[in-house]
């Protein structure tokens, strides 16, 4: 018989910490979630430990072609980080509790900075793509909400406020080294919709008129809970490719996979000044 785990959350998130603990003696404050197409960044790591999703208690793996499924522990120059090397996401059929499992984790291991990282459809003009966007607030227009049912107060407040979801002095610093590294990332709004088709030109025409400036699939479940337990929030999408009627071209997701690794160079070494100018 297969051996009984806890059952509440939050010692269900503190068992898969404490099996973390057991694969590395590095104790990262950094977590990154690395979107479609995005994962290569964690190859660079240092003294690195990859534990596959399916053996950490509770994790569930990713059927999404791009989406490798391990947790990378590792150091970037020095600084100990773990990365997520792919994500699951809603449209997936798993619930947000079990989306949003990784980040409770990750918070219990310690981790009180996360960067999120996505690949997204650009609808403000100037999003074309292998633009990098800094997301600035979001849309969250998945119809769910993943702290809907109980709530444990261990992790943080029943209606936690979102005014300041992702750090404004971080998106101050991702905007800062882009500069030094001579591209420019723009701020807005994402909104997350639950996929998994792509959206319509008329729903694109809805987003526009809502305030957003990129679209995709993922992320906000994330930050809502990461906010909730009071962790420091960066968001940046990579825009793979023009939202559904921005430009005359459909869209299909080997674009969005082959556009991730077109801006692979520029994106890591954003990534890693980021990091190492983490406060
Ligand atoms: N829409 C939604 N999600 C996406 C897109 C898009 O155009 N591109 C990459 N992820």
């Amino acid at each position: 018989m297969a051996e009984q785990g806890p059952t509440a959350l939050y010692d269900r998130a503190e068992h898969a910490a404490r099996t973390l603990r057991g694969r590395t003696t590095l104790e990262p404050r950094i977590a990154i979630v690395l979107g479609s197409g995005l994962g290569g960044f964690a190859e660079e790591f240092g003294d690195a430990v990859a534990i596959p999703y399916r053996e950490i208690p509770g994790f569930v793996s990713s059927t999404a072609q791009g989406h490798v499924g391990s947790l990378i522990i590792g150091k970037v120059d020095n600084i100990p980080v773990a990365a997520m090397q792919g994500r699951v996401h809603f449209y997936e059929g798993y619930s947000l509790e079990e989306v949003t499992f990784p980040i409770r984790t990750l918070k219990l291991l310690g981790i009180d900075t996360l960067i999120l990282t996505n690949a997204a459809g650009g609808i403000d003009v100037q999003l074309t793509q292998g633009a990098l966007m800094v997301i600035s607030d979001h849309l969250n227009l998945m119809g769910v909400n993943p702290l809907r049912g109980a709530n444990d107060e261990r992790f943080g407040p029943r209606f936690p406020d979102m005014t300041e979801v992702y750090s404004r002095e971080l998106q101050e610093l991702v905007t800062q080294e882009a500069r030094v590294l001579g591209t420019t990332v723009r701020r807005g709004i994402y909104a997350a919709l639950a996929g998994p088709s792509y959206e319509t030109p008329a729903e694109i025409h809805m987003l526009r008129a809502f305030g957003a400036d990129a679209v995709g699939m993922s992320t906000v479940p994330e930050a809502i809970v990461a906010r909730q337990m009071e962790m420091n929030v960066i968001g940046i999408s990579c825009i793979t490719n023009m939202a559904a009627g921005i430009s005359e071209q459909t869209i299909n997701h080997q674009e969005v996979m082959e556009t991730g690794e077109k801006v692979r160079i520029t994106f890591t070494q954003l990534l890693r000044r980021i990091i190492t100018k983490l406060p």
